[in-house]
């Protein structure tokens, strides 16, 4: 038996790793407060405080130029991705709400990425299937409609380059993975999870953070 994960993160825990981490920006901390303010019922959906800074270091990693965001909301991970740019790279950011995605468009104008991000408000789906069909995305960040994330993958995975990276928000769907029950959306992240194990164009990494974050690159 290996070891497994002996460490439980309590809030001092969580505190401690975020004061270990780059803070967020002026801009970034004013957009999280409003979401909350703003969008109580949904603000749950935003990506976590340590994905922001986790976002930005995969994209430098690889040397991304071409981003695509599936899942924008008010903007917070694109916002941490469009910085982490060249100022001649690129992020399309996919969402079907005018409404969330108006207070992202106000914080990359704030902080001087708006230049860099092309909004999509449409089914992602078809925004995808009318991107370019060869392998062009550098790195992509899925984070929508769990029940959508296969269809978002088979899109994806052909237009990665190779070595581009794929990553994926959500894959504990809080605990309910486990779950051999599970209906819905966490049904869906099994299938999905599956689905990506199983894929022999990628090489996939589970991570416990946050709420569950797969990293896959394009072999
Ligand atoms: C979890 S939130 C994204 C959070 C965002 N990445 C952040 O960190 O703030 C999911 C988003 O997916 C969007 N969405 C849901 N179904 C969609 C679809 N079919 N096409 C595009 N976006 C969709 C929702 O409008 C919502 O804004």
């Amino acid at each position: 038996m290996t070891k497994g994960n002996d460490t439980t993160i309590t809030a001092e825990l969580y505190a401690y790793m975020l004061a270990h981490n780059p803070p967020l920006d002026p801009v970034q901390r004013e957009l999280v407060e409003t979401t909350y303010a703003r969008f109580p019922d949904h603000a749950g959906m935003q990506s976590a405080e340590e994905q922001a800074p986790l976002l930005a270091f995969l994209v430098r990693l690889v040397g991304a130029r071409h981003v695509v965001e599936v899942g924008t909301f008010t903007g917070f991970s694109a916002l941490a991705m469009a910085r982490a740019l060249p100022a001649d790279g690129t992020l399309i950011a996919c969402d079907i709400s005018e409404e969330w995605t108006a207070y992202g468009r106000e914080a990359w104008e704030k902080a001087g990425v708006a230049d860099r991000i092309d909004l999509r408000i449409a089914p992602a789906l078809d925004t995808l299937r009318a991107m370019p069909a060869e392998p062009h995305i550098d790195f992509a960040y899925l984070d929508a409609d769990k029940g959508g994330y296969i269809a978002y993958w088979e899109e994806l995975v052909p237009r990665m380059r190779q070595g581009g990276v794929i990553a994926v928000d959500n894959v504990l769907f809080h605990g309910a993975v486990t779950d051999p029950e599970a209906t819905g959306p966490a049904a869906a992240i099994q299938e999905f999870n599956d689905h990506v194990n199983a894929d022999p164009r990628m090489d996939s990494v589970m991570l416990t953070v946050s709420d569950g974050l797969t990293l896959s690159r394009k072999k």
